[in-house]
């Protein structure tokens, strides 16, 4: 599958572009910049190399990135994903576009949800973009600096919400492929705010106790 990262120099995105590229997943990273961005793919295929696959991953702008897309991911804070996603509006035709956006703020010590006004940003995402696009959330719980070191044993939950089950479906695949990673069906693209709003609770308990880089796992 083409999977194009806009934002893919940072941290979300080199992760996801590791992982999915050692599957043999078409990899485009995105950035405001086309030389970064060719950089970043070619800091990732050297990576990759030195661990025996040898793979191609291809560095564009934004806006080309998201055209080549079939599933495009916004790796970008959430501050400027509006801005970004309004500039390369016409990009975007009938792709999956995956949200790991989680809009927070700092009170003291720690982070709490920065409520959007449509309830949360993957649905304001869903309002930017044309109706044919289908937004799936996902990967808003996974800490980066675990997702990008590849000898790491994940053993994380993944919940995915979206309204196009079909969809829903080709991102739990794609999640499920890499190692240890369980998607689990988070319901509607309205349940995101819920996904949302744990990943400042987690960076929290992890500030406030002395932790780094906690995920989540649901056990029965
Ligand atoms: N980090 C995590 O552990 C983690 C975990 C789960 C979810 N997330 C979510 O994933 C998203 C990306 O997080 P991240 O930590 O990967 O972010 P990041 O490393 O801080 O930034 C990612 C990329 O965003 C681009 N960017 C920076 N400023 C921008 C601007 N003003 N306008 C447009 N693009 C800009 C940059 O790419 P260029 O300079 O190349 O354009 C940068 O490399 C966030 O929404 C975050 O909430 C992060």
């Amino acid at each position: 599958m083409k999977i194009s990262l806009l934002g893919g120099t940072g941290d979300i995105g080199e992760g996801l572009a590791l992982r999915w590229a050692q599957k043999g997943h078409e990899i485009i990273i995105g950035s405001r910049k086309e030389e970064k961005a060719r950089n970043s793919a070619e800091d990732y295929m050297e990576r990759l190399k030195k661990l025996g696959c040898e793979v191609e991953i291809k560095g564009y702008d934004n806006a080309k990135a998201a055209l080549e897309g079939d599933v495009v991911v916004l790796s970008i804070p959430y501050e400027y994903a509006a801005s970004t996603l309004e500039a390369i509006k016409d990009s975007f035709t009938n792709q999956i576009v995956i949200s790991p956006l989680v809009p927070m703020k700092k009170i003291g010590k720690s982070f709490c949800y920065s409520v959007p006004s449509k309830g949360s940003a993957a649905i304001e995402v869903r309002d930017l973009l044309p109706e044919t696009v289908s937004v799936v959330s996902a990967y808003q719980n996974i800490a980066a600096a675990k997702l990008s070191n590849l000898s790491l044993e994940l053993d994380y939950d993944v919940v995915v919400c979206g309204d196009d089950e079909k969809s829903k479906k080709i991102v739990m695949e794609l999640t499920s492929e890499i190692p240890n990673l369980r998607a689990l069906d988070g319901g509607p693209l309205e349940n995101s705010m819920m996904v949302e709003a744990v990943t400042p609770l987690v960076i929290s308990v992890a500030i406030l106790n002395g932790m780094k880089n906690l995920s989540i796992k649901f056990t029965q």
